[in-house]
């Protein structure tokens, strides 16, 4: 598929809700019992999804979005330009801090994210953010 930079491919908001409670079945969250699914319409067309993938080293298990990301990345798809994440009472959930930080690397500001309250741009979520563009000319 093409990039379609224009974001003339329409955002089925429902679609993105019904893969990320699909995503929350194959969840492992055996510690925190938070099953936690995502799934991002990317500039692309294409739909990633991902779930998150705790550990008996408490500490390391990942979230969702991030484990979303190396999906996309793996799939050799673009950046998501609309994402749902929900939990297992199939509600959405805020993105924790870290997964913000790894979505801006793919999304920037612009990633459209559902919450409880409506839709907002990742940049209301992380204002003043630091991204890739602020690696390499911040140097010295
Ligand atoms: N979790 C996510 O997957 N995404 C978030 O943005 C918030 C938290 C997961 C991590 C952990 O497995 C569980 O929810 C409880 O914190």
């Amino acid at each position: 598929m093409t990039d379609d930079p224009a974001g003339a491919t329409p955002i089925d908001w429902a679609e993105l809700r019904r893969r990320a409670i699909e995503m929350t079945d194959r969840s492992y969250a055996p510690y925190s019992g938070v099953r936690v699914g995502a799934a991002a319409m990317c500039a692309d067309g294409t739909i990633i999804v991902g779930c998150n993938v705790e550990n008996a080293s408490t500490g390391i298990g990942i979230c969702a979005e991030v484990n979303l990301c190396g999906q996309m990345v793996a799939a050799g798809s673009s950046r998501p330009v609309a994402l749902a994440v929900v939990a297992g009472d199939r509600e959405p959930i805020a993105p924790c801090g870290r997964c913000r930080q790894f979505l801006f690397e793919f999304g920037g500001g612009d990633l459209l994210i559902e919450l409880s309250r409506g839709v907002v741009p990742l940049r209301e979520l992380l204002p003043d953010a630091f991204g890739p563009d602020d690696v390499g000319t911040r140097a010295g």
